[in-house]
């Protein structure tokens, strides 16, 4: 078998360019990408080696079954791994002298290849020794290949990768100018090459799997990630849910208790209150009829009857007070009504100027340094809870007024404030605004004013839930807020409310 399993001395011997092969070597183990490292591989191979094209084989695996004797000795030979999967030699590298790059990572299993002689490869991988032959086509080993009968190729250098024992994969060279163009220099060239290649392909298959494994782990812990954050946000908006129904259940009781309380007294009130407005009206009338029937008797005593006209008139001026004064008791009554309007937790069709006008002569009673200044433009009937949206304006100008004081108090100036109340439709909306001259609020304050128990109040003075609650209310109603502030200077808050949505 001459020229096969040793290498040919005879032929004429390069000088072995030991510096290009240092070169080279340095090259080749630098690289940890696989597909750089086959391209400089192969480019480098075919040139310090004289090849005119070649190959490179790696192991494939694939599950196969096997026998059992048939599996010991395939993993003695290294063709198979150690858990049971079966090695197959696929080309992954391709290369010309004629051509730029060589083609890499194309998986191609050896049996399906066109282009080099199978059964050398095959004889390479089964015997892990070297086959070098000077004219391919005269050997008599491989006449039978049906690429060589087809192609009759030259010079053949085909070289097992091995490390620790085992066939990592097999470089398949050709020179179809020469005959015995692999000279044992170039021989010896490719071994060295070879040992290092096949060390750095090992490293390049390992940092890609370590790669793929970084990336698969970093994918499994994004995924883990989001749904953590998803659930995150889910409890948030579980708990912010909680925080408001908490809110809206304490505020609601309170306005409750303290509605059915307003109602209560001036139901307690209504009756004695009219009593007085009507007894005071009768009184009035006979008093009259009194005083002209004593002017009648007294018309001829001059004296007599100067002093009973001043006693009349000073009659006529206490009942005249006592009747403003129950009637001021009467509207106060109605006001105190109109504001709890328990009867009316219904939905209503009403002017809600008459809710501003009874909330505000409740609340004029506490804020003496106020001015208040009413301005209904507009004033349409629009369906709603009465009750509810009394709330909602209760709470709006309380917080005016304790931001007018507050502005006062720290100025130390007592000039009044003042609050503006206006009502106007646009766009088939109807908007309430409430303007007053306080001390503002700043941006993060006005961000979270209506988040239920956030208050800028000292403890104890306020709860913080005002806001939220009349917040749930208008949006109840299908209407908004609109909030402008400005600190040291006054906030406008404007509640828009649909003409015609039902509440
Ligand atoms: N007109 C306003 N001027 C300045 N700050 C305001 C005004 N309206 C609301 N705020 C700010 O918004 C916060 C929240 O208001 P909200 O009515 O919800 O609670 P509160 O007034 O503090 O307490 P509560 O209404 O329970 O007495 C207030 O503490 C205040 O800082
Ligand atoms: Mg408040």
């Amino acid at each position: 078998m001459n020229g096969i399993d040793k290498t040919t001395d005879y032929i004429q011997s390069d000088t072995l360019d030991l510096a290009a092969i240092i070169k080279s070597s340095q090259i080749i183990s630098g690289e940890v990408k696989l597909r750089d490292l086959l391209q400089k591989l192969m480019k480098i191979i075919i040139e310090s080696v004289g090849a005119e094209k070649g190959f490179l084989l790696l192991q494939q695996e694939e599950i196969r079954f096997l026998t059992l004797e048939q599996l010991s000795q395939q993993y003695e030979k290294g063709l198979i791994t150690v858990d049971g999967k079966k090695s197959e030699l696929v080309i992954q590298a391709e290369s010309y002298i004629t051509k730029q790059d060589p083609v890499v990572l194309q998986n191609i299993p050896l049996e399906k290849s066109k282009d080099l002689s199978i059964s050398i490869v095959q004889h390479v991988a089964h015997n892990l020794n070297s086959i070098v032959l000077e004219n391919a086509s005269k050997e008599k080993l491989f006449s039978g290949d049906p690429y060589i009968i087809q192609h009759q190729p030259k010079s053949i250098l085909c070289f097992p990768l091995i490390q620790q024992s085992k066939l990592k994969g097999i470089i398949y060279l050709e020179n179809n100018l020469y005959t015995g163009a692999f000279t044992k220099d170039r021989i010896k060239t490719l071994k060295i090459l070879a040992s290092q290649a096949a060390i750095s392909i090992e490293n390049a298959r390992l940092y890609n799997n370590m790669e793929n494994l970084v990336a698969e782990r970093t994918e499994q812990l994004n995924e883990f990630l989001e749904q953590l954050e998803k659930k995150h946000e889910e409890l948030q908006i579980a708990h912010r849910k909680l925080q408001d129904a908490q809110a809206q259940l304490v505020q609601s009781e309170k306005m409750a208790s303290l509605g059915t309380m307003v109602a209560g007294i001036a139901h307690e009130i209504n009756n004695p209150v009219n009593f007085i407005y009507i007894h005071a009206i009768t009184m009035m009338e006979d008093l009259k009829k009194l005083n002209d029937f004593f002017n009648d008797l007294l018309s001829e005593e001059k004296e007599l009857s100067d002093f009973s006209a001043k006693q009349f008139e000073n009659f006529f001026i206490s009942l005249a007070d006592i009747t403003n004064g129950s009637e001021r008791i009467k509207t106060i009554v109605q006001d105190l009504k109109n504001f709890s309007r328990l009867d009316e937790a219904e939905v209503k069709s009403v002017r809600v100027s008459e809710g501003i006008e009874s909330t505000l002569r409740i609340i004029s009673t506490q804020y003496k340094n106020v001015t208040f200044i009413k301005e209904f433009q507009d004033d349409p009937e629009i369906k709603c809870r009465p009750a509810q949206l009394n709330q909602v304006f209760l709470n709006i100008m309380n917080n005016s007024c304790y931001a007018i004081e507050t502005k006062q108090k720290q100025i130390g100036n007592a000039t009044p404030g003042t609050l503006t109340i206006k009502t106007f439709v646009k766009n088939s909306e109807l908007g309430i605004s409430f303007t007053d001259t306080g001390i503002g609020m700043n941006g993060e304050t006005i961000k979270k004013m209506f988040d239920p128990f956030y208050t800028t109040k000292s403890v104890g003075k306020g709860t913080g839930l005002g806001m939220s609650v009349s917040h749930s209310i208008v949006a109840n109603h299908k209407g908004r807020f609109e909030v402008e502030s400005k600190t040291g200077e006054g906030t406008t808050v404007v509640v828009w409310l649909k003409i015609n949505s039902k509440a």
